[in-house]
């Protein structure tokens, strides 16, 4: 018997790395500004795959700086599938949680912000045993040293103080990658910071039709997935560090009206009483005028010369009154979906359903191409 050569898988962490340049993150914004174009033109080419781990309830940051985009993209007509990524939920810690709880209130928040489940398929990662077996294949195409290398991994990784890498996290980008192109997605909204784990995507999907894929080699079985990056409206906490729940300087969406004033109340300023809205020198006061600025659609220059003298507590009266306004209808949608479980079990099962043939659909060709075929 012949033994057929074995090849090690590549090594990508050059091309990995390549995806932070600077010249690479060029690329990427004209590739987005270009997709956008398209997206205007004609959407129906594109499949958008994005998502959230369930680790806690989202945040006014989450809705500027990704959800609303979502939404917009879904009303555009661009064929929407979300991870709800439970499995994700165990890569960096001890135990699940109460993580029903969690899926639920995310799936609350993904439809209260105006996600809508007869266009957008909504489906957790638990659910879809062919989507995760993807894994599989996909493990075979990456080496040890080209995740360790991973700049998100590593960067998830620290974030964790100490504790020890779990296989889960080092292969995160491989699970990620299945969740992309188990429906062949071809188009991701992603952070900057996220650019090399879509580019992990991106080779294996390469690697796969290269190593695996069909004799016809103009029909690959995957798609390269596209970038199509948020525009980074950085919005800070209250107290002008990183928004983030754990140190309790967020705005949740679900909270009530009296909750926000009060927060807002607390919010870090300055103490000289003439607002200008000047990032670099005034990051805290210039957090608090963006924000109004995007519950408004005004611009924060004009916000801050409108009130002029009127010291931070205006600042904080309008953005007050411009967050809760803004956010009414939303709270309210919120408090009847979170009242009914039993309605949005309903929703998380048909998406179930709907990814669940597509993942099947996907793995029985990834199976066809590989030879893997014995009835
Ligand atoms: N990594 C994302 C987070 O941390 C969630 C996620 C899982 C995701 N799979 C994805 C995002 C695929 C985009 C594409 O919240």
């Amino acid at each position: 018997m012949t033994q057929e050569p074995t090849t090690a898988p590549d090594d990508a962490g050059d091309e990995l790395a390549a995806a932070t340049s600077d010249a690479s993150l060029r690329r990427s914004e004209e590739r987005s500004a270009a997709i956008e174009e398209q997206i205007a033109r004609d959407p129906s080419g594109f499949r958008m795959l994005t998502g959230d781990r369930p680790t806690g309830n989202l945040h006014i940051g989450h809705y500027f700086g990704s959800l609303a985009n979502r939404v917009r993209l879904q009303d555009a007509g661009v064929d929407t599938f979300v991870v709800i990524a439970d499995f994700q939920v165990i890569a960096d810690r001890d135990a699940t949680g109460p993580i029903r709880e969690r899926v639920l209130s995310l799936l609350a928040d993904y439809l209260a912000v105006g996600l809508d489940p007869a266009r957008t398929t909504i489906f957790t990662h638990s659910t879809i045993p062919a989507l995760n077996e993807l894994m599989l294949p996909f493990l075979a195409l990456v080496s040890d040293s080209e995740l360790y290398r991973n700049p998100t991994v590593k960067s998830e990784h620290e974030a964790t103080a100490g504790r020890p890498m779990s296989g889960l996290l080092l292969t995160y980008p491989v699970h990620q990658a299945a969740d992309i192109l188990f429906c062949k997605a071809n188009l991701v909204p992603v952070g900057k910071d996220q650019l090399p784990h879509l580019e992990q995507t991106r080779v294996i999907a390469r690697r796969f039709d290269e190593r695996f894929g069909r004799a016809d080699k103009r029909r690959p079985v995957f798609p390269q997935a596209e970038a199509l990056l948020s525009s980074g409206s950085l919005i800070l906490g209250l107290d002008g560090t990183k928004m983030s729940k754990s140190k309790g300087n967020t705005i949740e969406l679900g909270m009530s009206a009296s909750e926000t004033a009060k927060l807002i109340k607390r919010a870090v300023t300055d103490s000289d009483r003439h607002i200008t809205y000047d990032p670099a020198g005034r990051p805290e006061v210039a957090n608090l005028l963006r924000l109004t600025a995007l519950c408004t659609g005004r611009a924060p220059e004009d916000i801050a010369e409108e009130i002029g003298d009127g010291g931070a507590g205006t600042v904080k009266r309008m953005l007050t009154e411009a967050l809760n306004e803004t956010f009414a209808p939303m709270r309210q949608r919120r408090a009847e979906l979170a009242a009914d479980p039993g309605y949005l079990l309903g929703v998380l099962a048909d998406g179930n359903r709907r990814a669940g043939e597509v993942a099947e659909a996907t793995l029985d060709e990834v199976r066809a191409a590989m030879g893997m075929r014995y009835a």
